[in-house]
């Protein structure tokens, strides 16, 4: 489809950016270009790219006593700047936080440009690399990384140099278009590192953001004001591999919590019990806006800059269906930035990117009434049993809730009885998600997916009676109170959709878990039906810490379960994930390879009900997962490293860990997806 110029302003307005439209007129630069990188500290950046168009991004400070007003963008399509194809003017001012986003648009299909900015005293920005999607019919695989999780304040971003390191070595055709961020590219919980002198676990806390407003709680810091949110971009993208990333390919963002907070929900913060926080939902909308160059929809399209909506912090007390607050303000802070939306890459690839934060239903985990229903000596884990009745609400059950829940030998009334199930979406957007999901003609519908979808459980009701501790029902253990796992409901009723309207490729890519995991999500898993909808991968972190790790160093040494959690064949030895183990393999298996030592010997008492759903899964990994798409096939390769705990001088970003290819292959309604292990390199970490 051709658009024209006028079309293009109109777009590039909708989402605050000046147009740089490609004339035919190529020629070399004839700006005096000299590169001052400080005076650009967060480098450059590209994002959503389409084949006719990319979104660029920098920020242009006052700095030793230099104040520029105006950046000149050149996009060309050599790295020397001899071929300018797309040039144009754009301010700066404050009310943006000196950032600015320019559309560059008019270009060449699945083509590499280069860009830079210049203010009006020549000092430069870095030379940004950037890449324009395949047109639809183009038929080619395409490659690209998918991330989540990077906490610069706890560790380096090696996976980011390695990920640069591997593409540099590869030919045009097998390098990433781009890279997918399913968010928590900030962690908004900040410990100064007087707060926490000890460190965090074995990790050191950096200096990585100051706030100038900032509240207290507990022992760490949260950003109050948008001034805060901006710093904490700011000091996040002093980040050098980061910062190399995002100069080197289109990047495509999707929040998750900690862009807001914690355990935020809509426009809700949640720091031992709920509390109204319209104003600082908007304030990290706002940020986000400035430092993400994005398709994103404002509340205010017609103007360029963010301007926030005035709201109140303003308890919320009325609720739609889906858990949605009707309190206006509420409303107002979640709708001042749409950032659900689709992109493609040619004949094989959608991706339909969901918002997961801004409007679920409060996590019914999370409330007051879910105390009573903790299985206290049991880390990281909940009752299945209980959260499918809590999750369901009155729904559960085809609308048959129980009046009951038994539970550690007590009997208490179902506080969810007369409640609705919970939703992850909200009611607009999933009907936006379901009707995408329909429409959607390429092979491989890929749902950018925040949090990860299929169950991690672990059969806590088979522990012999010599464990020591007694799992407080008949069912299974799950772990995660806040993703899909919990929001089981509507998360049938997704797949269910997917099901009845036999629709095939769909795959969701997924981060949050801190953990690499391949597998595929049924509605229900054993002793209930297994039948498997669709496929999921989930990404390890960059560096934020996982739940192997947080065992390692939280777990007592005579903790009844450690064995379920932790292997270790002597004092000295490293302490491996035996927790990977447990959830593919069960209680029994695990305290057989305590016993015999030899994994291979524990799998014969292995539980065969627990996981058919699960191909791969790695509590304790780190790195990047890279797709390639095809029109028979999709591989997802994990590219783990080692636990970055400091940033690694070599030109590779340090060591590997393990490479892990999956396949999955096309598939016809009625079969369901598969998916075959292609190719392992290294050693896996109790994972068979
Ligand atoms: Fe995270």
């Amino acid at each position: 489809m051709h658009i024209s110029r006028r079309k293009f302003i109109e777009l590039a307005a909708s989402f605050g950016a000046s147009l740089a439209f490609r004339s035919g007129y190529v020629h070399a630069s004839s700006i005096q270009w000299r590169e001052q990188r400080d005076f650009y500290p967060q480098g450059v950046a590209s994002g959503d790219p389409r084949p006719d168009s990319v979104i660029l991004w920098t920020r242009r400070a006052p700095a030793k006593n230099s104040t520029a007003k105006k950046l000149i963008v050149e996009v060309a399509s050599d790295p020397g700047f001899r071929r300018v194809v797309a040039t144009t003017s754009v301010t700066l001012s404050s009310e943006a936080d000196w950032t600015t986003r320019v559309l560059a648009a008019g270009l060449k299909p699945r083509s590499v440009y280069w860009y830079r900015f210049t203010d009006e005293y020549g000092f430069g920005s870095r030379v940004g690399r950037t890449i324009t999607a395949p047109v639809e019919k183009d038929n080619r695989p395409v490659s690209f990384a998918f991330v989540s999780c990077q906490n610069i304040q706890m560790g380096g971003s090696n996976a980011y140099r390695r990920m640069i390191w591997e593409d540099e070595r590869k030919s045009f055709a097998d390098q990433l278009s781009f890279v997918l961020h399913l968010g928590d590219f900030v962690y908004e919980v900040v410990w100064y590192p007087e707060d926490r002198p000890q460190g965090y676990y074995a990790r050191r806390l950096r200096d990585v953001v100051r706030y100038p407003h900032g509240e207290k709680i507990r022992d760490f810091h949260v950003p109050a004001t948008v001034d805060d949110y901006r710093a904490l971009y700011r000091g996040y993208l002093l980040d050098p591999d980061l910062q190399d990333a995002r100069a080197r390919w289109p990047f495509v963002c999707m929040w998750d919590n900690h862009e807001f907070s914690w355990k935020g929900w809509q426009s809700q913060q949640d720091f031992s019990g709920v509390r109204p926080a319209q104003t600082r939902k908007v304030a990290a909308n706002q940020a986000w806006f400035e430092y993400q160059p994005s398709r994103v929809v404002k509340s205010n399209p017609d103007r360029d800059s963010f301007t926030s909506p005035a709201v109140r912090d303003t308890s919320i007390r009325e609720f739609d269906d889906h858990g949605l607050g009707l309190e206006p303000g509420n409303l107002t802070a979640i709708n001042s930035l749409k950032i659900y939306r689709t992109l493609r890459w040619g004949r094989n690839v959608e991706l339909i990117l969901t918002d997961n934060r801004s409007y679920r239903s409060e996590p019914v985990m999370h409330r007051a009434e879910a105390v009573s229903f903790q299985p206290k000596q049991f880390p990281y884990v909940l009752s299945e049993n209980v959260v499918e009745v809590f999750d369901g609400g009155r729904e559960f059950d085809h609308g048959k809730p129980p009046d009951e829940i038994s539970f550690n030998g007590n009997v208490i009334a179902n506080p969810r009885k007369h409640s609705s199930p919970q939703s992850m979406l909200g009611a607009v957007q999933k009907a936006w998600l379901l009707e995408k999901l329909r429409a959607s003609s390429v092979t491989w519908k890929l749902w950018g997916n925040s949090v990860g979808m299929g169950d991690w459980r672990i059969d806590f009701q088979n522990l012999p009676e010599s464990a020591g501790t007694k799992w407080p029902d008949a069912g299974y253990a799950t772990f995660m109170d806040d993703d899909w796992s919990a929001y089981r409901q509507e998360r049938s009723e997704v797949l269910d959709f997917i099901r009845s309207k036999e629709i095939t490729g769909v795959v969701a890519l997924c981060g949050d878990r801190h953990a690499f995991e391949a597998g595929l999500v049924s509605p229900s898993l054993p002793p209930k039906a297994f039948e498997p909808v669709i496929a999921e991968f989930v990404t390890g972190s960059i560096s934020a810490p996982g739940i192997f790790e947080a065992a390692e160093y939280s777990l007592l040494k005579d903790h009844p379960l450690r064995a379920i959690y932790l292997y270790q064949t002597s004092r000295e030895a490293t302490v491996q994930p035996a927790i990977n183990f447990s959830i593919m393999h069960g209680v029994r298996a695990s305290l057989a390879l305590k016993r015999t030592g030899d994994a291979r010997r524990a799998l014969a008492e292995r539980n065969p009900q627990l996981a058919p759903h699960l191909s791969f899964i790695d509590l304790g990994g780190h790195g990047y997962s890279v797709v390639r798409a095809g029109s028979a096939e999709l591989e997802v390769e994990f590219v783990c490293i080692v636990r970055p705990l400091e940033r690694s001088e070599r030109a590779d970003g340090g060591p590997l860990a393990y490479r892990v290819v999956h396949r999955v292959k096309r598939w016809m309604h009625g079969a369901g997806p598969q998916i075959e292990r292609t190719r392992v390199e290294g050693a896996l970490p109790l994972v068979l």
